[in-house]
């Protein structure tokens, strides 16, 4: 083992101490000590699934980036792993950035990964020399290829940057073949999807340009996949430093999915439709695996790149994942569930039907708390005037809340988390444009101690975002303008350990 890995290791395992079990979220995955980003090499691999993140032990800041890893048979409950790389080789000593994990012919679990090294350029500038490479583990111990990297400049079609050509995504197909499908700057300065194939996961070769850009969606495109749904080709990627479009896209990185008709992959994704993956504040750089039982599941980094790195109250771990959802293609969008082994957290059930709320605020017995399964179908009230706002106020006491804003006559669902306790000027609001027929509307809240993921309408949207508010507001409250009559089943969820 490299001096820099077991740095790490004997580092994570001394100072994971320093963090109480309560002071993490409760059933979504942290970093075990420091700073985590992207989810890689999510995976399953003799019987667990596997997680590995982008991870600097040493800082709650980005830093020189490994490989965090950790392993679940639910993906609710992780045991972390030691740290699986290091940034240790001339060709990755600047970091070990994103990639995928596939198992290897001879039964091994391969990862593919993008190493970073900086270089002087002729013109005297510094620059990230971006290459592919490949480690081979028991599922615990990974050792680096000899002959890495696997793929460099040479591999690029003309025209592309070698300064950004990462993010290794990994699958097998049913031939047994492999590929990878990676991010590039295309000469016109925008993103483009590579795909690469291999038959023994050594050997690797440009395949064909899975999809372009050409200066639509962001820029540079970050850590994609591809895989086929429901009898669609989906293509998700993440976009960075996009313009608003509508209430589709925001400003600043966000991800996209391509949406098109099987056979569109082969098509460079040239019909797809395109819309936001997230329509919250706080999703990044997903990744997705196919479990055994056949679900396409996703998780991401719950989080976004402009509210990394501020001066807030110090803690000894920052960055966690999303929820992992389960996907489907429905109506010619990407439905996301909050995966079912969440269920096996419920507790303390409080169900209501037919609720009637007209003109001001209602709060239900038992429904409340901080980790929290909360289901909410909202109807027309025939008997009442139509329904101008609702709210769902959450996380709640006098001083803090995050709030749920629905208005039905401009279809707009909003987030705002700016009195959930956040000290810094950063976006604390988010709007979606949503489906509804006369205010009927339904919404999921699945709650835990450092955030908020909500779905819309089984699933049609979600909205994510990241709390930073005390673990004690606790309280839950309805208001409406107008009258609205609501189903409301909430479940407690109970620690995952
Ligand atoms: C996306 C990303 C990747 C890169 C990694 C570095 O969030 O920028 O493109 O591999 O993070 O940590």
């Amino acid at each position: 083992m490299s001096p820099e890995l077991e740095r790490a290791r004997v580092y994570e395992e001394e100072n994971e101490k320093r963090i109480l079990p309560e002071e993490r979220p409760m059933f979504h995955l942290s970093p075990r000590v420091g700073w985590l980003n992207d989810p890689n090499g999510f995976s399953y691999y003799n019987g667990l699934y596997h997680l590995f993140y982008q991870y600097y032990p040493y800082d709650s800041h980005w830093g020189a980036m490994h490989w965090g890893h950790a392993v679940s048979d639910d993906l609710i409950r992780w045991l972390y792993l030691p740290a699986a790389l290091a940034p240790d080789m001339p060709y990755d000593r600047d970091g070990c950035f994103s990639g995928g994990a596939v198992t290897a012919p001879d039964g091994r679990q391969l990862l593919m990964y993008t190493g970073v090294r900086k270089e002087k350029q002729p013109d005297g500038q510094i620059r990230d020399v971006q290459t592919q490479n490949l480690a081979f583990g028991d599922g615990k111990d990974y050792e680096k290829y000899d002959l890495n990297p696997v793929l460099t400049a040479e591999d690029i079609p003309e025209g592309g940057s070698r300064f950004d050509f990462r993010d290794p995504k990994l699958w097998q197909c049913p031939d047994g073949s492999y590929r990878a499908l990676t991010v590039n700057r295309h000469e016109d300065g925008s993103g483009q999807a590579l795909l690469y194939r291999s038959e023994d996961g050594l050997h690797w070769h440009f395949d064909r340009t899975v999809a372009r850009n050409r200066n639509r969606i962001g820029v540079m495109w970050e850590c994609p996949d591809c895989f086929r749904l429901d009898g669609w080709d989906v293509l998700l990627a993440s976009a960075m430093d996009m313009l608003p479009k509508d209430f589709e896209y925001h400003n600043g990185n966000g991800t996209f999915c391509l949406l098109g008709r099987e056979g569109e992959a082969e098509n460079g994704f040239e019909n797809a439709a395109d819309f936001a993956v997230d329509y919250g504040i706080d999703f990044y750089a997903p990744q997705t695996l196919l479990s055994p039982d056949g679900r396409r599941i996703m998780i991401a980094w719950m989080q976004n790149w402009d509210t990394c790195n501020l001066r807030t109250k110090s803690r000894p771990w920052f960055g966690q994942m999303s929820l992992p959802r389960e996907l489907s293609v429905r109506n010619g969008r990407l439905f996301q569930t909050p995966i079912r082994e969440l269920e096996k957290l419920r507790c303390c059930p409080a169900f209501y039907e037919n609720v009637v709320l007209r003109d001001g605020e209602l709060t239900l017995p038992g429904v409340k708390g901080r980790t929290v399964d909360l289901e909410v179908e909202l109807k027309q009230d025939p008997e009442g005037d139509p329904l101008r706002l609702f709210r769902l106020r959450f996380a709640a006491n006098e001083q803090h809340y995050t709030d749920l804003l629905f208005t039905p006559e401009q279809s707009i669902l909003q987030i705002d988390r700016k009195f959930s306790g956040s000290r810094r000027a950063i976006i604390h609001q988010r709007r979606a444009k949503v489906r509804h027929c006369g205010g009927a509307l339904k919404l999921r809240l699945i709650l835990d101690r450092f955030s908020a993921e909500v779905f819309i309408n089984d699933g049609e949207q979600v909205m994510s975002a990241t709390l930073y508010t005390d673990p004690e507001p606790g309280d839950i409250r309805f208001y409406a303008e107008g009258s609205v009559r609501m189903d409301v089943r909430k479940y407690g969820l109970k620690s995952a350990v």
